[in-house]
């Protein structure tokens, strides 16, 4: 394989472009696009946005401490857009986007967008003036998650919802289901002798998580 050396940058696709909201003590609000953003611990739950300092929304993150991570869908994906391509300063991007404030549960100035399936509720501990872009190191607060992708047993189906990802200027629909986290190591029977029943594609489903976690000590379950 023949492969072409390129000067340092960021090739790390797939992410979420995000729809972030903030707002400043003085009541004004706004939505910014973000695609560099990720999880950074599990417990206590801690995630990061870098933003440039010249970005409209730079100044409401650093004056309230709060921001919200709204994570977008294809039915979202235009609005994700423009909120990516238009400054608050001269738009009213939940006008134009037809997007609805809802309150946060834990923060006292960010709303929360409505439409978007799951809203990450964050709170500043720490700022990280990077370069280019400033890291807001956060401590997640509470989560609002959309009651529609709840099953009859209470599990959150988020893959229903139609998640975005972006990739290399693109926006993607996610494909086909794959896998499910551990099934490269989960063994593979069709007589049901290991008590791990299996789904259409072969991949062990919910019924056999039990009894595997038992087989699958020492090894990564999942939790993270
Ligand atoms: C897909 C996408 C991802 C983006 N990711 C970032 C980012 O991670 N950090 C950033 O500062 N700007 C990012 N931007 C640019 C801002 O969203 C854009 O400059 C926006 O207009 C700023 O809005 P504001 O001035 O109202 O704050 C991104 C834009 C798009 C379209």
């Amino acid at each position: 394989m023949s492969k072409q050396i390129w000067k340092p940058g960021n090739m790390l696709y797939p992410l979420p472009a995000v729809m972030v909201s903030t707002a400043d003590p003085d009541g004004n609000d706004n939505i910014i696009t973000i695609a560099w953003t990720g999880t950074v611990c599990t417990n206590p739950p801690m995630t990061y946005i870098s933003v440039r300092p010249g970005r409209h929304s730079y100044h409401m993150i650093k004056e309230s401490g709060e921001f919200v991570i709204n994570l977008t869908t294809e039915r979202l994906m235009r609005a994700a857009d423009f909120c990516g391509v238009r400054s608050g300063r001269d738009t009213d991007k939940w006008k134009q986007c037809g997007l609805t404030r809802k309150a946060a549960a834990s923060l006292k100035y960010a709303p929360v967008i409505e439409e978007s399936p799951v809203n990450i509720e964050c709170q500043v501990v720490k700022i990280e003036e990077l370069g280019s872009h400033h890291m807001f190191l956060a401590r997640v607060t509470a989560v609002q998650t959309d009651e529609t992708y709840m099953d009859e047993k209470g599990k959150f189906e988020l893959n229903r919802s139609g998640l975005v990802a972006y990739s290399h200027g693109e926006y993607l629909a996610l494909g086909k289901k794959l896998g499910t986290f551990g099934c490269s190591v989960k063994k593979k029977t069709t007589s049901g002798r290991s008590g791990v029943r299996k789904d259409k594609t072969g991949v062990a489903g919910k019924s056999g998580k039990r009894i595997q976690k038992k087989r699958m000590k020492g090894q990564d379950t999942g939790k993270r």
